[in-house]
């Protein structure tokens, strides 16, 4: 903690930060595991989505699961971009074009996540909804730098949140979490990109 910042800053920092894999990066994984279906086509997605949004419950624990914690991240995360902070203790170790994606990519992510959930989860979802949407040169542009931003940021986030919280301390932890990381990156965009391309 710097010596100028006050305790419940650093609460708040750390709840971002805790914020942003659990339960966020979690359920994003899961999420792009899940979209997987698609590949098995229109029928198998679509059973998929209806045993999900059939779940009792369901709308509760996305709200408690998903949507508040993501807000809370979001908007916290946009105070911090706009206020141009830095966590001093990462902005020694973070590259610093690692550091302006890491904002870059948090707000495109905003908007992307905004428009998706207005589209899969308050208007029709289905498969042929979202393939009709993805066969739009501008829907396909837009879904796909979504989906490869959210995942940088979270990949990004990691090797960030390894440091906040103490785990990486010296430079040969940090460089093997580099390469473990970058390893999750490629998959997660490897399954990201195959879920767009089912839609196509
Ligand atoms: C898919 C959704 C998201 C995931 C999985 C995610 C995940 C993460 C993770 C793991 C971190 C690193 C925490 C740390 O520094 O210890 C982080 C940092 C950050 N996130 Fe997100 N995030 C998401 C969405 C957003 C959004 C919508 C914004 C809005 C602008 C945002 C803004 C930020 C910022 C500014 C940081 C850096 C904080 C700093 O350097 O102190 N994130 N995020």
């Amino acid at each position: 903690m710097s010596t100028t910042q006050k305790p419940y800053h650093f609460l708040i920092r750390r709840a971002h930060s805790l914020l942003g894999l659990v339960p966020i990066g979690l359920f994003l994984t899961f999420h792009m595991v899940l979209n997987l279906s698609a590949r098995g086509g229109p029928e198998v997605y679509d059973k998929v989505i209806a045993t999900m949004q059939g779940f009792p419950g369901i709308f509760i624990i996305e709200l408690v699961v998903i949507f508040i914690p993501i807000a809370v991240h979001a908007i916290y995360g946009t105070w911090v971009v706009y206020s141009g902070q830095s966590n001093v203790l990462r902005y020694k170790y973070a590259r610093n074009w690692f550091y302006i994606i890491q904002r870059i990519s948090g707000l495109y992510t905003l908007v992307f996540i905004t428009i998706h959930v207005y589209l899969m989860r308050f208007s029709e979802a289905n498969f042929a909804a979202l393939s009709e949407f993805l066969r739009q040169p501008v829907g396909l542009v837009f879904y796909t730098l979504g989906v490869i931003f959210a995942i940088f940021h979270f990949v990004n986030g990691l090797w960030a949140f390894a440091i906040t919280w103490g785990i990486t301390i010296g430079p040969h932890s940090q460089k093997i979490w580099l390469y473990a990381l970058v390893v999750v990156f490629i998959l997660l965009s490897g399954i990201g990109l195959a879920n767009i391309s089912a839609f196509l």
